[in-house]
């Protein structure tokens, strides 16, 4: 088959429902109404409702053929034995199934067939037939899983009061370990007097390789055996059972490994311990152990799920999602296996509660009709083409998300996506408490008429839980799938409105709990309000900067203790001015910076290696004067340099033999009016060399006509003639000097001098000049390629590319950096600057440029997520809002190839760029 054909679709709809037209206003006055819980909202005024895939499967025509032919008698309806010999099918016979209920929906069930097939004694499995059900029953047929799981643990711990069970249990139910319990399952034993232990194998949330999904998966859903072992070991005979899920619910629907499974059993053996399972879905594992695990990629889903059952000792399952049912629950445990030998009798005393709780044995609280759909469902839902179908829907829908930028547990589980909220609202400054996924949950319905689950702070009540027990509490938002239900274009649907609230989430409202706080389970009927959020700073300078700082080191992958670090050098830059209030707008009376594109006295930059994704985090200072004078602002810059002195090990050495070149020592020398700084500071952090100062200083600073003879003297003083000599033969008439900067440190070979030169003249983006600064790049940088700086600023210009006429005084020029170091010899390292801000709509604008940049030039996978999350970290607004976040790229060539892009970012802190 052709690869570009996709796999044939498993499905046809042949009933449709009408969904609702409301409008986002009609929705809005609902949710006021229902205040604001997710739960309560009318599921008919919903387009897409991802709240739970249990018991919301559309049944199969099979299955409504069946449920025709359901049979309402009281006792021993039909449904009743269909349902049993379903199970022996399903979990016990593996190919040698009989199908009993084929002969059933024919109607072809004379009395021999009753005699020969349903009432055919059978024992010694999950489902004792005949006279054995009678007086050994094992299988109890229940309303939905939980009433399972209360009969089970109920009449556990019951038993236990009485003697049974382990010989350590001293009449006290104990404890019951599992890869994670679903809440209810939880709950249920909890209330019974169990303990609960889970041991999830470690590595929930990490990482996993976009390009593998679909290929490979680790099983994340696995108990965790070592530890299990360990435990058991320190706790002999204090353990009633060993409770594996599948697949894993509370691990983000993961799946759990038939070695696991089996790894479970061998522990569990070995301890005397009944292992069950908690079987709700039951075939998607399969098919994932099919599909992923060594040695199953030939055993079909029907041997996989009979090996699977052989290691158990019992289980529950309700029958809402893997029975394809809207309805059912079941209970059954091994005829006389270990669990029934622990607990001798217990099959009566089930039977018992069951007959009280919820009706005769022959329907445990189902409708007839409902058994029969229960039972087609069971073999509809081991169909392998019907697996992949469903399985490919869950992965296609997380892989949709993913490409979009979107954080997702991965590699997707079986039932359900999980948004990872702690990547959605990265940088965005959201504390647990207040609740930022709900208000993204109501959002979502709101605007789109989606519903998903909160599975985070407020679900588990964080506010109300202890610092360790906080640590371990998940950020999740959960869309579980239904079966059936939906087509691609309502994944489609629901992709695109989580992206569109994913680009504007600095504005997505918070929640707070009006009613009900306290509440167990809260989120069932708690009431909530949304807050707005303000984005209003009103934090100083410094706070606010390290704010950001932060979180622009953790998206360059730095550790905590780098993180102190340059936030140690940011406090040190900043100073006084640091401690000051960020007024709400630039206050052009005061002196203005121009470091930023808004009048911050601080940018970011961060530079990313094309090839290894590694990343290097640095600030830009002015230190700002007290009052605006040039005086002021010349103390304020060289009180930096003092202090940098005094912390770090620079070297000023250099910087002194020039100094008086841009900052005079008679100031009846300076350019007034031209002036643009007396000195920046910068600072950049790396993992191997720590913090490394830079000062920048301007050519102009004694007239704009000086800044050559000011650059090529300096450049003279410094011993590097030959350097300037290469750059000042590439100079045309519209070249300005623009900047000087030099590393302050100690090591002489290392300390780079930097020129920038502004090519003006022409608009940034004119064909011509872009050639000509490559050409001249060509000519005196020997690592220079002039086809990746023509292709580079034209990625960065956009479709504005080749326009040859110059749009006015908002337009910026290119600018060239060069760099001489000890270890560059005479000739530079050559950077180049396309100042993308004035030549863009907005900051989506730039992001989408630079994506297909990086793309087009091969950058790696790591190299481009990276650019991504550092934009994240850097924005306090979505990116379409306004243009400015990003205000320079640039481009720089090294040896063999090397190729680095820094983003220079405005912290914004004043307001938009345009604002000014
Ligand atoms: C893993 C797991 N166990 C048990 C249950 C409880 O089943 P029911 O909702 O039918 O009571 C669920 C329901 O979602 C589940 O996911």
């Amino acid at each position: 088959m052709s690869t570009s054909v996709p796999r044939p679709p498993a499905h046809a709809a042949l009933v449709v429902r009408s969904l609702p037209t409301a409008s986002a206003e009609e929705r809005q006055r609902i949710l006021e109404d229902v205040e604001y819980n997710v739960f309560a909202f009318p599921a008919g005024l919903l387009t897409c409702d991802f709240l739970s895939d249990s018991g919301t499967s559309a049944m199969t025509d099979v299955q409504w053929a069946a449920l025709m032919r359901g049979d309402e008698s009281y006792g021993r309806n039909w449904g009743y034995y269909c349902l049993l010999d379903a199970f022996r099918d399903i979990f016990e016979r593996g190919n040698d199934r009989h199908h009993i209920i084929e002969r059933v929906l024919a109607g072809k069930t004379d009395v021999e067939f009753y005699q020969t097939k349903l009432l055919m004694s059978s024992q010694g499995g999950f489902v004792n037939g005949g006279r054995y059900q009678l007086e050994r029953p094992n299988f109890f047929i229940l309303p939905q899983g939980r009433c399972a799981e209360t009969l089970l643990f109920s009449t556990m711990s019951s038993m236990i009061g009485e003697g049974y069970g382990s010989h350590s249990e001293h009449g006290k139910p104990t404890m019951i370990i599992s890869n994670g319990f679903f809440d209810t399952t939880g709950a249920n034993a909890a209330v019974a007097g169990f303990q609960l232990q889970t041991f999830m194998q470690p590595g929930l949330t990490d990482p996993f390789p976009q390009q593998l999904i679909g290929k490979t998966n680790n099983f994340k859903g696995n108990l965790d055996l070592a530890a299990t072992e360990a435990y058991l070991n320190e706790n002999p005979g204090k353990i009633s059972m060993i409770l594996v899920t599948i697949t894993n619910n509370w691990a983000a629907a993961q799946p759990v490994s038939m070695a696991n499974i089996r790894g479970a059993a061998a522990l569990a053996k070995r301890n005397s311990i009944p292992l069950f399972l908690d079987a709700c879905r039951f075939a998607e594992n399969a098919y994932f152990i099919q599909r992923y695990e060594n040695g199953y990629g030939d055993k079909s889903i029907v041997d996989i799920v009979q090996e699977m059952f052989s290691y158990a000792e019992g289980f529950t399952i309700s029958l809402k999602k893997d029975g394809l049912a809207n309805m059912g629950g079941v209970l059954c445990f091994r005829d006389q296996g270990l669990f029934a030998q622990r607990y001798k009798g217990i099959g009566m005393l089930l039977k018992e509660r069951q007959i009280l709780c919820y009706g005769n044995d022959s329907y445990g609280g189902m409708s007839g009709r409902d058994l029969m759909a229960a039972s087609a469902g069971l073999y509809q839902v081991t169909d392998k083409a019907y697996l992949c179908n469903r399985i490919t829907q869950v992965q296609t829908f997380a892989q949709k998300l993913q490409a979009n930028g979107i954080a997702v547990i991965s590699p997707p589980g079986g039932h359900a996506v999980y948004l990872d909220m702690e990547h959605f609202f990265f940088g965005c400054n959201r504390k647990l408490e207040e609740f930022a996924s709900v208000g993204f949950t109501l959002e979502l319905i709101k605007k789109y008429g989606i519903r998903a689950a909160e599975a985070g702070p407020f679900g588990w009540a964080y506010d109300l839980k202890s610092p360790e027990e906080r640590a371990r509490i998940p950020n999740l938002v959960r869309f579980a799938v239904s079966r059936h239900v939906y087509s691609g274009e309502h994944i489609d649907y629901t992709v695109a409105a989580i992206t569109d609230l994913y680009d504007r989430r600095h504005t997505v409202p918070n929640a707070i709990i009006t009613r009900g706080k306290h509440m167990k389970l809260r989120h069932f009927s708690a009431g909530l309000k949304l807050v707005p959020v303000d984005q209003t700073i009103t934090d100083t300078f410094f706070g606010e900067a390290s704010r950001q700082i932060g979180h622009l080191s953790t998206a360059v992958g730095e550790d905590a203790a780098a993180r102190e670090e340059l936030t140690k050098a940011l406090a040190l830059a900043t100073g006084q001015w640091g401690q000051r209030v960020v007024p709400k707008q630039v206050d052009t009376a005061g002196w203005v910076s121009s470091v930023s594109n808004d009048g911050s006295p601080i940018e970011y930059s961060v530079s990313i290696d094309q090839v290894t994704g590694k990343a290097e985090l640095r600030f830009l200072t002015e230190a700002q004067p007290n009052k605006n004078s040039w005086k002021d602002l010349e103390e304020a810059a060289l009180r930096l340099n003092r202090d940098i002195v005094a912390r770090y090990p620079v070297s000023m050495k250099r910087f002194n033999i020039i100094k008086d070149l841009f900052i005079p020592e008679n100031p009846s020398l300076l350019s007034h009016q031209n002036t643009k700084l007396a000195a920046w500071h910068s600072c950049a952090w790396s993992s191997n060399k720590g913090p490394q100062w830079k000062i920048y200083l301007d050519p102009s600073a004694t007239g704009k006509d000086n800044a050559l003879s000011t650059t090529r003297e300096a450049f003279r003083r410094l011993g590097l003639d030959k350097g300037w000599h290469l750059v000042e033969g590439i100079l045309g008439l519209d070249d300005h000097v623009i900047y000087f900067s030099l590393d302050l440190a100690a090591d002489a070979v290392e300390a780079r001098v930097k020129v920038y030169i502004a090519h003006g003249g022409a608009d940034a983006t004119s064909r011509s000049l872009v050639a000509e600064v490559a050409r001249k790049h060509g000519s005196i940088c020997p690592d220079s390629d002039g086809f990746e700086i023509q292709r580079f600023f034209a990625a960065m210009a956009g479709s504005d590319f080749g326009r040859e006429d110059s749009l006015g005084s908002r337009r910026k020029s290119l600018i060239s950096c060069f760099a001489f170091s000890g270890k560059t010899g005479e000739r530079p390292v050559g950077t180049v600057h396309f100042p993308v801000d004035a030549y863009v709509q907005n900051d989506a604008e730039v992001k989408r440029r630079v994506e297909s940049y990086l793309v087009g030039v091969r950058a790696s996978a790591a190299a481009r997520e990276r650019y991504v999350t550092v934009l994240a970290a850097a924005q306090r607004r979505p990116l379409n809002q306004g243009r400015g976040i990003h205000a320079w790229v640039s481009l720089k060539q090294r040896a063999e190839g090397r190729r680095e892009n820094t983003f220079y970012l405005c912290p914004e802190m004043l307001g938009l760029w345009d604002a000014l």
